[in-house]
């Protein structure tokens, strides 16, 4: 249960980092300008970038000058030196992409090897109207034993690639408000954890 417990909560990371984490910072219905780039075009973007990535070298990349890389939280600079792109040597086999044409993101729960050791890798590239990578967000989790857990599953379950009928589907603004509440609650969680008196139950955590 612990595995599968693990894949839910970077689910949600992942579902947080794609298009979602804009949320907070762009209004939702904002005019996106045209965007060229099809899902297939931007699963190109990811495996070029993981390609360079096992590389070391990040010219290999279309990057728009004042790209914004993050690395484990922080902002950092683009370059062969910086943290995992100094140190990846083999790219594992599980990979699941996420692709959102709307918005010119793509995203990916993969596997790494760093100097021979496995970890898992979570990546978002934003990809701008001229096809060049404005946004590079990563995660590494350095956990060889949640590393190996992915790569026995092998691929994504088939769930995730079911296509839900459209009647099913849920709008894009729930699927977005209903992601959040995972970080209110963190939020409200800390707070509790600071003031007895917040412990109130004031905070949604239905997820539906
Ligand atoms: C994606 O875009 C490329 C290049 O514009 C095009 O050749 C391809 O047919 C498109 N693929 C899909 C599935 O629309």
């Amino acid at each position: 249960m612990k595995a599968s417990l693990r894949i839910a909560s970077l689910a949600f990371w992942a579902a947080s980092i794609s298009p979602f984490s804009s949320a907070t910072t762009i209004p939702l219905q904002q005019a996106q300008p045209a965007l060229n780039c099809n899902r297939t075009c931007l699963e190109t973007h990811l495996s070029t970038y993981l390609s360079a990535l096992i590389a070391h070298d990040p010219t290999l990349l279309p990057t728009t000058p004042s790209v914004k890389y993050v690395e484990n939280d922080q902002i950092l600079p683009f370059t062969p030196s910086t943290g995992i792109w100094s140190l990846a040597s083999t790219l594992g086999t599980y990979r699941h992409i996420f692709s959102d044409p709307s918005t010119g993101n793509v995203a990916a729960f993969t596997t790494i090897l760093e100097n021979g050791i496995g970890a898992i890798y979570i990546v978002r590239l934003k990809v701008d109207a001229d096809g060049k990578l404005s946004e590079i967000e990563t995660q590494i989790t350095r956990d060889p034993t949640g590393a190996a857990r992915y790569e026995k599953l092998g691929k994504p379950e088939d769930v995730w690639v079911q296509a839900v009928p459209i009647e099913e589907r849920i709008s894009r603004e729930l699927l977005i408000s209903q992601t959040n509440k995972y970080y209110s609650g963190l939020y409200e969680v800390g707070r509790w954890a600071a003031d007895d008196e917040c412990k109130d139950g004031r905070s949604v955590w239905a997820f539906k």
